[in-house]
């Protein structure tokens, strides 16, 4: 559609153009309407005079919020004392000669020019493509855009190599129940959608691409809460030949670079409205030198494994990370059972590698978790790359050699085969937006999210499948 956005008004004074988009509000005064129009780019006012045509005074009186609609008419300058110095096209105005209603809209089910605070979350995200044309629920996903966006070029920008990895596969353990897809092909047999790349990055270190990264998305049927969600994304990396301190290092790095080309950012004309204001206001770290503390230390002090060193806690843009190090290898499952703190895969503390036996509980690992302002924003490890380590981790888990073939037998094959030291981390993306944009849930960063029971009241999921599709998957339900 040949179409001039509002932004390209200001190069376009005295000139007619067309603007296409959404109406915002519309005034009828009488003699004169007023329209405000929405694009991507900003929000202008349409007047039309008392003399446009009686054609466009009928389509004006016809038009309401939420319409599509196209305007031609002539970009003016405001006469000096009509400027609306708060906006970013409060200088200028359409003097609109045509109109023409592209789509009409029904009322929405609640309004779009607050933040949202008021309404009930549900309906929010039952109508989620009209609650995004909200202004605060589009400048976190515009801001989501551009991290992500960031991230990918500081990422390639230090040598790594971006590569996704199979969501249909096979479970990894992380702690969290795991969602299963049935296997149209192996009646009885299921694909488990990961809760992490784990083994999957482990595995490309034996393949020899020594720096791995992704924006992974990861599945766990687990409770939401403010700061999780069931499906979520990550920024996953590995590295082999690196010790604990490199991984921390490097991935300081990276996070500091993040903040810190926030708070260079120079703002193009290419830039979203919404972007450019959000970098007027950049988070400030508290230290760019993290400091480290060991779990003890965090659990003894502060009673968590992930403390708020804020000085100032009432101020949003205030960034404190914290590197945790040091967590207990195991937890205590209880009936006298162990289950990892981290995951599996997590290499010992070679200072208490004599105690794997005799006392487990209080052997520490090579697992670290990166905090930030009192949420956990990231957790990794260096990784055990002996197999005969790995089978003892295993077994003192509880799982039996014939499990562990069945479970892991691909991963410890693998390791026969010229495995590199290898370590790495996870970084919950919508717990660093979220705290970003200073957020109190996760939900408002995530573009389509589901309820806290695990709803999706948009497209209606979970649903019912008739029965030739449980057929098919060779599923009978159980009454
Ligand atoms: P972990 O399980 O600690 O480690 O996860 C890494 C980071 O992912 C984020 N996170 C979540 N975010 C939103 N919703 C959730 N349900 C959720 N669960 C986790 C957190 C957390 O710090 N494979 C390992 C990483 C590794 O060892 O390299 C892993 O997934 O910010």
């Amino acid at each position: 559609m040949k179409r001039t956005l509002i932004k390209e008004t200001h190069s376009n004074i005295d000139k007619e153009v067309t603007l296409i988009g959404w109406v915002d509000t519309r005034r009828d005064m009488g003699k004169m309407v007023f329209i405000e129009l929405k694009d991507r780019t900003g929000v202008i006012q349409c007047t039309l005079l008392p003399d446009v045509s009686d054609e466009a005074k009928a389509t004006a009186a016809e038009i309401r919020p939420q319409f599509v609609i196209s305007v031609t008419g002539k970009v003016v300058k405001r006469p000096e004392k009509m400027v609306n110095a708060d906006k970013p096209f409060g200088d200028v105005e359409l003097v609109v000669s045509a109109l023409e209603i592209i789509n009409s809209s029904e009322t929405p089910p609640f309004p779009l020019e607050t933040d949202g605070t008021e309404i009930k979350e549900e309906l929010r995200l039952e109508y989620r493509y009209l609650d995004m044309r909200r202004d605060r629920v589009r400048r976190n996903m515009v801001v989501r855009s551009q991290v992500f966006s960031m991230i990918r070029d500081i990422m390639r920008d230090l040598e790594f190599l971006e590569i996704d990895t199979p969501v249909l596969t096979k479970g990894t353990p992380e702690g969290a129940r795991e969602y299963l897809v049935p296997a149209r092909n192996k009646p009885g047999e299921f694909y488990v959608l990961p809760q992490s790349p784990q083994q999957f990055k482990q595995l490309l270190m034996v393949g020899g691409l020594e720096k791995y990264f992704q924006i992974a998305r990861c599945f766990r049927d687990e409770d939401v809460r403010a700061d999780r969600h069931q499906e979520f994304i990550q920024l996953d990396i590995e590295m082999s030949f690196v010790t604990q301190e490199e991984v921390m290092d490097l991935d300081e790095r990276i996070m500091v670079t993040l903040i810190e080309q926030i708070q260079n950012y120079k703002v193009t004309d290419k830039d979203w409205p919404e972007w450019a204001e959000f970098v007027k206001n950049p988070p400030r770290l508290q230290s760019k030198e993290f400091p480290v503390m060991t779990y003890a230390e965090a659990m003894e002090k502060f009673g968590t494994d992930k403390p708020d060193i804020r000085n100032n806690k009432d101020d949003p843009t205030e960034f404190a990370f914290l590197w945790v190090v040091d967590f207990p290898l195991f937890e205590d499952a209880g009936d006298g059972k162990l289950a990892s703190s981290h995951h599996p895969f997590t290499m010992p503390h070679p200072d208490d590698m004599d105690k794997l036996d005799s006392d487990p509980l209080s052997v520490r690992s090579y697992a670290y978790d990166l905090v930030l302002n009192g949420y956990e924003v990231g957790g990794g490890s260096v990784r055990i790359h002996d197999p005969e380590l790995q089978k003892k981790i295993f077994t003192l888990l509880g799982v039996e050699d014939e499990q562990q073939e069945i479970k892991f037998g691909h991963l410890l094959r693998a390791f026969e085969y010229g495995v590199p030291p290898h370590g790495g981390i996870a970084h919950g993306l919508g717990r660093l937006l979220m705290i970003l944009l200073n957020e109190p849930s996760i939900r408002e960063v995530i573009p389509f999210p589901k309820t806290g029971d695990g709803n999706d009241l948009l497209m209606g999921a979970p649903s019912p499948v008739p029965d030739h599709r449980l057929d098919e998957a060779h599923i009978k339900i159980k009454k």
